[in-house]
């Protein structure tokens, strides 16, 4: 099992609606480690990095002006199989499909305003971290409660 880093947006809609503290504590409450914050305003070219498969999509304008519309919060997150555990808890993308207990499903009713990004695979993973965050922003340390949230030989 390895160790993952996976990017994690709060989009504007969590931001606006004050869900970023509650967002932030249920990935504490899994286990995961915060090895990367920041609050930043994404432009339209950013958009279009980060959605660069879906630019030539039918709902990439309304996509882009969601995702202009206000500040995000970008994180990365690092744990045991960190991309699909993060995207297990958002669930689906569309919230009125999303079960209860997941994010999208506990707090929305959207297709489009979700909520949260997450990577969907490591390889996503790696090029979406270094479009939101400088190698030096990311912070490695020894978490101290590491030892009673997964065994040792469950990380490699
Ligand atoms: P995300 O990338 O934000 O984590 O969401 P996702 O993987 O679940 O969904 P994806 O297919 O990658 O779509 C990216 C975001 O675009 C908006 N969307 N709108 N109108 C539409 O048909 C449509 N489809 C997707 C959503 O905000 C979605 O999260
Ligand atoms: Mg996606």
């Amino acid at each position: 099992m390895a160790s993952e880093r996976t990017l994690i947006l709060f989009k504007p809609d969590a931001v606006q609606r004050r869900l970023c503290g509650e967002l932030l504590g249920r990935i504490e409450n899994k286990g995961l480690k915060i090895v990367g914050l920041k609050m930043l305003q994404v432009t339209a070219e950013l958009s279009k990095k980060h959605y660069a498969e879906h630019v030539s999509k039918p709902f990439y304008p309304l996509l882009e002006s969601f995702i202009t519309a206000g500040p995000v919060v970008a994180l990365a997150v690092e744990g045991p199989e960190a991309v699909s555990v993060m995207r297990t808890m958002l669930g689906p993308t569309n919230g009125r499909q999303a079960a209860p207990g997941t994010i999208r499903g506990d707090f929305g009713v959207s297709r489009q305003m979700n909520l949260v990004h997450g990577s969907d695979s490591v390889e996503a993973a790696q090029k979406e971290l270094a479009i939101y965050f400088k190698p030096d922003e990311l912070i490695e340390y020894q978490p101290t409660l590491g030892q009673w949230v997964c065994a040792a030989d469950e990380l490699s």
